[in-house]
């Protein structure tokens, strides 16, 4: 039985998801048969369907609901807003408190010094904007051929026809004609599928240093004007960089002049137990950007943060033309704003980087634990994300044929378990809200042995394995 025929066909909302709903990420062919799986509401870690089954939602819906799904606090401070000043903008030099207020915070926690906040809705638009600064500012600076941009293989930055081009995933360019001109890839820093035998991690890195540089020389670095990187790669894959990696990395780009900018949409706010990837990995960017725990997902709202010589520049270049000619209708949405202060305030009284710190290594040792499972060829995370890659033989790293089906048959399998989480390719990712216990974590893995068990067999009773 199709899950819209357990819902009960006809005019149930599932039928009717189907007859009007768009769906992003979803195979729109079968999603016709399948239907939707509808959450109706949450609560703590935890979500649960129209069907009243409960659910631990691993990946915090989309790495995002960092204080999980019944914070009241957030709810108010949304509300309150709501009934002060439910819209403004920040066009042509108006403000409203709240952005006024979240900008402040924000230089305040950036990781390195930063001088200016620009608010957009999500990671794209921010990320999109990012690529936009870059061209401008190069123009201000007298050096029109210095434009393109490198990003990594398996990176995530977003969907927009820019921020698409940087990511690099197959499905966000195929017949989309992506990516870009100007934008290329360099190579993916995932020691346990790239590495050379025998090559140490150090070793890996300084072979990642080396190709980007070789990249920048073959492009030529008067033509290279920008790299984008995720402290971990989230989308990709859960992508932890070996030792040495971002050091080596940044030498290569001081050295060409090239301007740095980190995607902190998912590590930022205590993902990876500091309150920024940049600080748990070393990055010193020009530019960064987030979104998703900024307002811990309760209500859309991205932030660009650049640096004082971008900001100079850009001041310059809108000095020249008059105008800098950018800026979406709900960027530094007061509302929105007042939800992301709101979040913050919590994640500063309630420790939450201190809270991840405690219960981090419950999630590290448990997926390490799982790792020893005869289809997880590698356990990685750090703080609260991780990764378990699945394999078909262990020994020789070998991947299943998607047409097997068995990610998607364990995939299914943990959800079964109760708890949500994402598969990518061959790996499962994790990254529950931050506020999960020990106890929930214990859970939540259980689930997953369970799962990779019944998966085994399952896989065993058709030859794949
Ligand atoms: C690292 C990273 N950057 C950018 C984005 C894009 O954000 P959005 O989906 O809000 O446009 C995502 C989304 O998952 C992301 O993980």
């Amino acid at each position: 039985m199709t899950r819209q025929e357990k819902q009960g066909g006809g005019n149930s909302a599932a039928s009717r998801d189907i007859a009007h709903h768009l769906h992003p990420y979803t195979n729109l062919k079968t999603h016709l048969e399948k239907g939707p799986h509808i959450i109706a509401g949450g609560k703590g870690v935890r979500v649960f369907d129209d069907a009243g089954k409960s659910y631990i939602e691993g990946l915090s819906g989309l790495w995002c609901a960092a204080l999980g799904f019944s914070e009241e606090r957030l709810v108010e401070a949304a509300t309150k807003a709501m009934r002060r000043l439910p819209f403004y903008h920040s066009f042509g030099g108006k403000a409203s408190q709240p952005v006024i207020d979240l900008a402040e915070k924000l230089i305040e926690l950036a990781p390195v010094p930063m001088s200016k906040v620009f608010f957009a809705n999500s990671g794209s638009e921010a990320n999109d904007t990012a690529i936009k600064i870059v061209r401008y500012v190069n123009n201000a600076w007298g050096r029109p051929e210095k434009k393109k941009i490198i990003a990594r293989n398996k990176a995530y930055h977003g969907v927009t026809v820019a921020s698409a081009s940087l990511t690099g995933l197959a499905p966000n360019h195929r017949d989309f004609d992506l990516p870009m001109d100007g934008v290329l890839h360099t190579a993916c820093p995932h020691h346990y599928r790239f590495a050379l035998p025998k090559e140490t991690e150090r070793e890996f890195a300084d072979r990642c240093a080396l190709d980007l540089e070789t990249m920048i020389l073959d492009e030529g670095p008067e033509t290279v004007a920008a790299f984008f990187a995720e402290p971990v790669m989230g989308a990709g894959g859960v992508i932890v960089p070996p030792a040495g990696y971002f050091e080596k990395i940044q030498a290569v780009l001081k050295k060409y002049d090239v301007l740095f900018v980190a995607d902190e949409v998912i590590c930022g706010f205590g993902r990876t137990g500091n309150f920024w990837g940049s600080q748990t990995f070393g990055l010193k960017p020009d530019m960064m950007t987030c979104a998703k725990a900024l307002s811990a997902a309760y209500l859309p709202i991205s932030a660009l943060m650049v640096s004082e010589p971008i900001f100079q520049a850009m001041a310059r270049e809108s000095e020249k033309i008059g105008i800098f000619g950018h800026g979406f209708t709900y960027g530094g949405h007061p509302v929105s704003a007042s939800v992301a202060l709101e979040a913050l305030k919590i994640y500063e009284e309630r420790d939450i980087v201190g809270h991840v710190r405690d219960v981090g290594p419950a999630l590290q040792g448990g997926l390490r634990a799982l790792g020893e499972h005869p289809l997880v060829g590698e356990a990685r995370g750090v703080g609260l994300i991780g990764g378990l890659d699945l394999v078909k033989d262990k020994a020789e790293k070998t991947s299943f044929d998607p047409a097997e089906g068995v990610a998607a048959y364990l995939w299914g399998r943990i959800e079964k378990n109760g708890v949500i989480t994402r598969v990518m390719g061959d790996t499962v990712a994790f990254a529950p809200p931050l506020i999960i216990d020990r106890e929930e974590i214990e859970e939540m893995l259980d689930a997953v042995s369970r799962a990779l068990d019944e998966t085994a067999d399952w896989a065993a009773a058709r030859g794949f394995i």
